[in-house]
């Protein structure tokens, strides 16, 4: 062979291989195409291109909201992958908690903008938590209605469970730990979790906070409420759980004159 046909043959045999890797790559995502819808996909698609994403694998969650699936990331690490859906969403009761924020000045009427809004909102709470040094999955990466943060789980990739399917040692113990983080969330992240439960706690050697999305800033109106409402919820399953816990009244009228932001 001459030596450009040489050449040639080995940049197509280059290009082959990239093409083979590309298609074998494109195959992790097979377990999801006809589950997600055709946008969604390639929001996937956009991930996996910026290499946030390299596989995804079953739901962890299929929510009224969302669906939350293991993804891996291009150096093998789990990854959770929250996709909100944007067609059969009910979205009626999220503007409640996110028109007023100065973060969306304004809000989308329509599902198909405003899910995205929402999505970003998870996010950008995450970050104001994560920076506050309050333990929260990291986000990581966030684009339209798919949002990708760390995967809160053992090195296997099952995730962690929730806090209400954890039998405590010591549950007075985690429930002072989560009155802390309360306060810490109010006063250095300057947000109010809003829907704070058992349901909403991972556990991973300590509590991990969750499920963001309708966290508000200090400033909201309902504020106040929403953090009595939280602090009503985990003092009620502490007080199950047999833990004499103080009033949540007092609780939340102790954090609300300790710290504005
Ligand atoms: N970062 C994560 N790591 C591991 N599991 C997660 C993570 N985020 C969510 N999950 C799992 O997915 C479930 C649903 O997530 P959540 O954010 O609470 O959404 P929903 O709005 O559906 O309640 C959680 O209960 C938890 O089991
Ligand atoms: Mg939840």
């Amino acid at each position: 062979m001459k030596r450009a046909e040489t050449k040639r043959k080995q940049i197509d045999d280059k290009l082959e291989r990239r093409r083979m890797k590309r298609r074998k790559d494109a195959d992790e995502f097979k377990v999801v195409e006809g589950v997600i819808d055709p946008p969604t996909l390639k929001v996937l698609y956009k991930l996996f291109n910026r290499g946030m994403i390299r596989e995804l694998h079953g739901a962890i969650s299929t929510g009224k909201e969302a669906n939350v699936y293991r993804g891996v990331d291009p150096e093998g690490n789990s990854v959770a992958v929250k996709i909100y859906r944007i067609s059969t969403a009910e979205t009626d009761w999220m503007r409640e908690y996110i028109v007023g924020d100065p973060r969306f000045q304004r809000v989308a009427k329509r599902s198909r903008f405003l899910i995205p809004q929402w999505a970003m909102k998870e996010y950008k709470n995450l970050m104001r938590y994560h920076k506050a040094g309050i333990r929260v999955p990291k986000p990581l990466g966030i684009e339209r209605n798919v949002l990708v943060m760390e995967f809160i789980g053992d090195e296997q990739g099952l995730p962690a469970p929730l806090l209400r399917n954890v039998k405590l040692e010591s549950p007075v113990e985690v429930f002072n730990q989560l009155i802390e983080i309360i306060e810490q969330g109010y006063k250095e992240a300057g947000l109010v979790h809003a829907d704070l439960s058992e349901y909403n706690v991972l556990w991973l050697d300590g509590p991990v906070i969750i499920d963001v999305s309708q966290a508000v800033l200090q400033g909201h109106t309902s504020a106040g409420r929403y953090l009595f409402r939280d602090i009503q919820n985990i003092t009620q399953y502490f007080r199950k759980l047999g833990v004499e816990t103080e009033d949540p009244k007092v609780i939340t009228k102790y954090i609300l004159s300790s710290g504005e932001k």
